[in-house]
């Protein structure tokens, strides 16, 4: 059987991660195990790699993919653990319990105690390493030194991960292991790879961080510092989604652990087919041993944009946004804007500073008198990591605002439009309160709706590795090929207030919203249509509101022009291909140095 045959000489290529793509439960009455899939960013640039869309360095090869993670709870009994390995390894069940077209051919499970795991995940990964590479540093190295057990527990997680590795392993495999839950994992990897006498290949290693990397000054306060970086210095290709992470950590690895740094023609790492983003970083590192070197990689991740595009404009999509526009009071019968919404789609996470959002638009509705019954602020805030202490504090913090603001601001007045002086075509079911906050994950088809509908998405994260939602917001709204207008984005187009040109004529048609994106998420490097705003300072960002909301229709057409354009280039899959496709060259490059 030819199909078979291929498949079986397919490479394989196992991804690494803290979180297997799945979620699995067991059944109370019959004591069954079952897997939903989990979407996300890593599961679309994985799922990528083998598409054809997208061209690669490595022409049509296509890989059989091996998903290796924890399960995300513990699982002590060994009957328990044999089903869900079976459940896991066969590929029917990856298959059905992911998109069909995933890719993911099998899974493995790492197994971690209770103990391990919560002081693994939520303590070390979570309360330490999490805040402190978003440069949160002082309760996190507070808590470092109060919780000596957090880094043991780290380490022996690690320790799991490589021992399911290796199970797994077959000479020539990949290795892509991912995010700051298994920083010493490649180190791990080499050291298990290089006892194993029944090896010929050397181990080929990527690692990819998807968060921030702080200056090597902040960094160099961990007191487990080295290890960390020498765990990470192991990879043949380390990768980071800005070239700003990818600066800091090399810094931190010559200054902390005396790396030297080869500084190669950038030209040599970036991709050789000119179609795909130039990734390389031209930042070369040598090993401690210094016979082995680590290139510096630099590739954003993406969306999986079409899906999101083709979705938006789905039947069930299309019926939840009339009715959101509905309850929400956004439309008036005659089609125009009646109420101008505001969207905020995170993780409770203390990155994301919500608290900042919150405190920009309480400081735009005491400025604005009139805003307080014509802009809605929409906040979904997916629970996150409710066993961190810092995230219980903002959680009260944020349920605290919300509460202060709807009880200043809020008004009957679109209950009884006559009390609140309202056009007469105000929606009688419009949502009285300005913060409609929802602390719950919401369904695909309602979020879509959302991004839709939101006039503006406001993203006004401290720090954040890259931020998908300002690339998912972009999908959901209306496209360029629609555009009225094609005037080109001007310099002076909405960069201040006084620049903006304030739209008159209520809106007929759908015109695209606009996104105001926090300078320290990482992709708003990468997003030149969007209004950037620096999140601390309070009145940049009631500034860049104002503009938003007000801004004529050409304009905000040339900045989703911009955009859109951005994203139906930089597509998740594109992120996973240009990765592997670098891996391969810095594989080549660490062998051609061994040999010398
Ligand atoms: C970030 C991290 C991921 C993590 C995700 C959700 O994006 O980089 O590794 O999976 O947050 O967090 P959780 O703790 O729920 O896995």
């Amino acid at each position: 059987d030819e199909g078979l045959q291929e498949s079986v000489n397919r490479p394989r290529l196992l991804i690494i991660a803290n979180r297997l793509p799945v979620t699995l439960s067991r059944s109370a009455d019959s004591g069954t195990w079952t897997a939903k899939a989990s979407s996300g960013g890593l599961v679309s640039g994985v799922s990528g790699i083998n598409s054809q869309s997208a061209k690669s360095d490595q022409g049509s090869v296509k890989y059989d993919m091996v998903w290796i993670g924890w399960p995300g709870l513990a699982v002590e009994d060994d009957a328990d653990k044999r089903a869900i390995d079976t459940l896991l390894s066969t590929p029917a069940a990856s298959s059905s319990s992911s998109s069909s077209s995933s890719g993911i051919n099998t899974m493995a499970a790492v197994y971690l105690d209770e103990d391990t795991s919560a002081k693994y995940y939520a303590g070390y990964s979570n309360s330490v390493l999490w805040p402190l590479l978003h440069y949160d540093a002082s309760s996190a190295l507070q808590l470092s030194s109060t919780h000596p057990e957090w880094w043991t527990a780290y380490v022996k997680a690690n320790e799991a991960f490589a021992e399911a590795v290796m199970r797994e392993y077959r000479d020539g495999d990949i290795v892509w292991v991912h995010d700051y839950h298994l920083l010493l994992l490649p180190s791990m990897l080499r050291e298990k790879f290089r006892q194993d006498a029944r090896m010929k290949r050397e181990m080929m290693i990527g690692f990819f961080l998807h968060t921030a990397w702080p200056s090597s000054e902040i960094f160099r306060m961990l007191p487990h510092r080295r290890e960390l970086l020498n765990g990470v210095v192991a990879a043949d290709l380390v990768s980071f989604h800005t070239y700003d992470y990818a600066r800091h950590f090399v810094s931190a690895a010559q200054r902390i652990i005396g790396v030297p740094l080869v500084h190669q023609d950038s030209q040599e790492v970036h991709s050789r087919d000119q179609s795909l983003v130039p990734c390389g970083s031209g930042m070369v590192l040598l090993e401690p041993h210094r016979t082995s070197p680590t290139t510096i990689g630099i590739h954003p991740i993406g969306i999986d944009t079409w899906k999101w595009v083709s979705e938006v404009k789905t039947e069930p999509v299309q019926q939840r946004i009339a009715q959101l526009a509905s309850f929400l009071g956004l439309r008036s019968s005659g089609g125009g804007r009646n109420r101008m919404m505001i969207l905020g789609v995170d993780r409770l996470d203390p990155i994301k500073g919500i608290p900042h959002r919150l405190a920009a638009f309480e400081s735009l509705l005491t400025k604005h008198k009139h805003m307080r019954d014509s802009v809605i602020l929409v906040q979904i805030a997916v629970p996150s990591r409710s066993d961190v202490e810092e995230y219980q504090i903002l959680e009260r913090k944020v349920a605290e605002t919300v509460g202060r603001i709807n009880g200043h601001f809020g008004s009957l007045g679109s209950a009884l439009p006559q009390l609140a002086n309202q056009p007469a075509t105000t929606t009688a079911s419009g949502y009285p309160g300005p913060v409609l906050y929802l602390h719950q994950s919401v369904d695909p088809v309602t979020l879509q709706a959302l991004y839709a509908l939101a006039d503006v998405c406001l993203i006004t994260s401290l720090r954040d590795g890259q931020n998908l939602v300002a690339l998912e917001y972009i999908a959901c709204q209306p496209q360029p090929a629609a555009t009225p207008t094609t005037k080109p984005l001007t310099k002076s187009a909405c960069l201040a207030a006084p620049d903006c040109q304030p739209e008159t004529a209520p809106l007929k048609q759908p015109v695209p919203g606009v996104l105001v994106i926090s300078e320290f998420a990482g992709s708003a490097l990468s997003l030149a249509g969007a209004i950037r705003i620096n999140p601390w300072d309070m009145q940049s960002v009631v500034g860049a509101l104002e503009c938003a909301l007000s801004m004529s229709d050409s304009d905000r057409w040339a900045r989703q022009s911009t955009l859109f354009e951005y994203i139906s280039r930089h597509t998740a899959a594109r992120w996973g291909q240009a990765f592997v496709a670098d891996l391969f060259r810095a594989y080549e490059r660490s062998r051609l140095a061994s040999q010398i």
